[in-house]
């Protein structure tokens, strides 16, 4: 049997740099987020999410943690604005903003991660992720960063190219 250390896994952003995202992108993303959390459904936790994410395209998708009373059921934030942007017929993302009351920033989950990156993939781009806390504090990582190697569509050989229209309309970079 042949082990292959994980570290050997050839990952994306060791050659590529994730996207630059313009300050006006990232205020629009955040006051996006903030409209987000503002229309969480979160009886459960009592924990409102606020998420939005910038598609290539130049368009922002807000979204926000949805719960249910049983359960199990229920969406972060973060899967709900990407459901958000896909419903409108866009696929590819250059950034995702993430944002609570805490003071400190959050991290997406670990499922989320797993839901961003399968989009990364569709893309063929890293996507930068804001995290935001409450008075300002920022983090900024990105998908290939949080989760390196991740297994994807790439890995089945799928072809995702009708989800992917027109990738360089509308970016700006400063
Ligand atoms: N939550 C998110 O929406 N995004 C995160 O990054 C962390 C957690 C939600 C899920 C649940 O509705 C609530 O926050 C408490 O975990």
């Amino acid at each position: 049997m042949e082990f292959t250390d994980s570290s050997s896994v050839p990952r994306p952003s060791d050659h590529m740099s994730s996207p630059t995202i313009s300050r006006q992108d990232r205020e629009v993303l955040t006051e996006s987020a903030k409209a987000g959390m503002r229309n969480a459904y979160a009886p459960r936790s009592g924990f409102p999410v606020g998420a939005a994410v910038l598609t290539f395209h130049g368009n922002v998708y807000q979204g926000c943690n949805v719960e249910s009373v049983i359960s199990g059921l229920g969406t972060c934030a973060e899967r709900c604005a990407i459901d958000h942007a896909v419903a409108h017929g866009e696929y590819c993302f250059r950034a995702m903003l993430v944002t609570s009351r805490l003071e400190n920033p959050i991290r997406p989950c670990g499922a989320c991660l797993q839901y961003i990156n399968e989009f990364a993939q569709i893309g063929k781009d890293d996507i930068v992720i804001f995290m935001v806390g409450a008075t300002g504090k920022v983090a900024r990582s990105s998908i290939w960063e949080m989760l390196p190697g991740g297994f994807g569509p790439k890995d089945l050989g799928l072809d995702l190219s009708r989800y992917v229209k027109n990738n360089s309309e509308g970016l700006s970079e400063d």
